[in-house]
């Protein structure tokens, strides 16, 4: 990795060490993605697994529930290695999903059967996130070759584990895979940038902000993937439901017991990449600042992220201030290099929207005017999405006032004199 040493300039040498990514859990080739997850838990687990890979067709059938009533209670202190506890969590996970929205969101549950709340409760105090389906579970750690000799790509890749919406599941959780993947570039510079503001290195800097301004465009262009794998009737019709939570959302007012580890409800988010901790690290980096609502909104997404993901996040909000160096540096190249980096999450965060206007607000009016109608086929599809979810995320944000902000802040980063020529929005 590129350790800018800052002994080759004039600066006051730096008596720290050099910023590295190494003890972050980030990986030089898959960035924030796990390494080669397990496929399989220990035998014990079986029980587990059986249920886990059959989610899609239990909730179908309306019989998941009856299956984890009758799963055993098993102890979670077999379970060893790093990897083996990644796979509990996202299999544990996917069966907790199923479990409370089997019925859709008129006959969800308030309690968590102890076989399941219990040791998935431990898991995921042992991994530091929250005991429900997060980024870090259905995106990070739910992959797998089909040829293990293969390319990194979506006719390559598959599922561990799933929920209901059959291929525009896949497509949506592998497109976002592959946009992490788009992204390692970017974080493997992250540390040139910082360590080239420690040592007053211009030049440094700018190259490494081109370099990530360059993966958050392959970011974006990859993101187009998304509409050929994810049919929008089927996300919002089928599986987005799987993926909320119970905070913030009407349909589980009273959040959930996890019986046998409280007699107190509990409310967490559902997944959504707002967990993934690219942007975050970007954020940081770049000096995008959020106000006081969103700014809470992502910060709690923070705590549903691996703790050495949430870690690095918090080191680079803690290094000297990139954005005051540009402007102290006065160096064209610098302010290009900068600008551009900028302008690319801005573009990234602009797609997203029209992504999130496909996928959630276009098939919401839809399903609204269809309730006055006979719908065709996908109309019905669409007209089964659940009520309260109409103006959220799945992380039970009001979503479009919200991203539109965020996107604005991003915009807000960029300096004075730049800002006046920049109209993407
Ligand atoms: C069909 C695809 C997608 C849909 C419908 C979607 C939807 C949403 C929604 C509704 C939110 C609001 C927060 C919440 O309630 O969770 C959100 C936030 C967010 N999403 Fe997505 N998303 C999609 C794909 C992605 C992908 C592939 C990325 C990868 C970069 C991403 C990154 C983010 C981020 C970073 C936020 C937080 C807001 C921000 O920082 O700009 N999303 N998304």
């Amino acid at each position: 990795m590129l350790l800018n040493s800052c002994s080759a300039h004039s600066a006051p040498p730096e008596p720290k060490a050099p910023f590295s990514l190494d003890s972050y859990h980030v990986s030089e080739e898959l960035g924030f993605i796990l390494s080669e997850p397990l496929r399989e838990l220990p035998p014990y687990y079986q029980p587990w697994m059986d249920i886990a890979l059959r989610v899609p067709e239990l909730v179908l059938s309306h019989e998941l529930r009856s299956h984890i009533h009758k799963m055993p209670l098993l102890s979670s202190s077999s379970l060893q290695k790093y990897r083996e506890l990644r796979l509990a969590h996202l299999t544990l996970s996917v069966m907790t999903m199923g479990y409370v929205w089997q019925e859709g969101e008129n006959d969800t549950v308030e309690v968590l059967p102890c076989n399941l709340a219990v040791p998935f409760w431990e898991v995921s105090q042992r991994l530091g996130i929250p005991p429900i389906l997060t980024h870090s579970d259905g995106v990070l750690a739910n992959w797998r070759k089909r040829d293990p000799e293969g390319p990194f790509d979506m006719e390559n890749l598959q599922l561990l584990v799933s929920v209901p919406g059959g291929n525009s599941v896949r497509g949506f959780f592998m497109v976002t895979l592959l946009v992490e993947l788009a992204a390692v570039p970017a974080l493997r510079s992250i540390p040139t940038v910082i360590n080239g503001v420690r040592c007053r290195d211009t030049e440094a800097v700018a190259t490494a902000l081109e370099d990530i301004s360059q993966s958050i465009q392959d970011m974006t262009d990859t993101f187009k993937l998304m509409q050929v794998h994810v049919e929008p009737s089927v996300f919002y019709g089928i599986m987005r439901i799987y993926l909320s939570g119970w905070k913030d959302n009407p349909s589980m007012p009273k959040g959930l017991v996890y019986e046998g580890v409280g007699t107190e409800a509990m409310e967490f988010s559902g997944g959504s990449a707002a967990q993934s901790s690219l942007l975050h690290c970007f954020d940081e980096l770049l000096g995008v600042k959020h106000d006081e609502k969103s700014g809470a909104f992502l910060t709690r997404m923070r705590n549903y992220m691996p703790p050495a993901h949430k870690q690095l996040i918090q080191d680079i909000s803690l290094q000297p201030p990139l954005r005051s160096f540009v402007q102290q540096q006065a160096s064209e190249h610098l302010n290009r290099a900068f600008h551009l980096c900028v302008t690319k999450l801005l573009a990234l965060r602009s797609y997203h929207i029209n992504v999130v206007s496909r996928y959630i607000t276009v098939p919401s009016a839809r399903a609204r005017q269809l309730c006055k109608q006979n719908p065709d086929l996908e109309g019905q599809i669409i007209s089964r999405a659940p009520k309260a979810l109409e103006e959220r995320g799945t992380g039970g944000s009001g979503i479009m006032s919200f991203l539109k902000t965020v996107r604005d802040q991003t915009k807000d980063a960029l300096l004075p004199e730049k800002n006046k020529e920049t109209n993407l929005t």
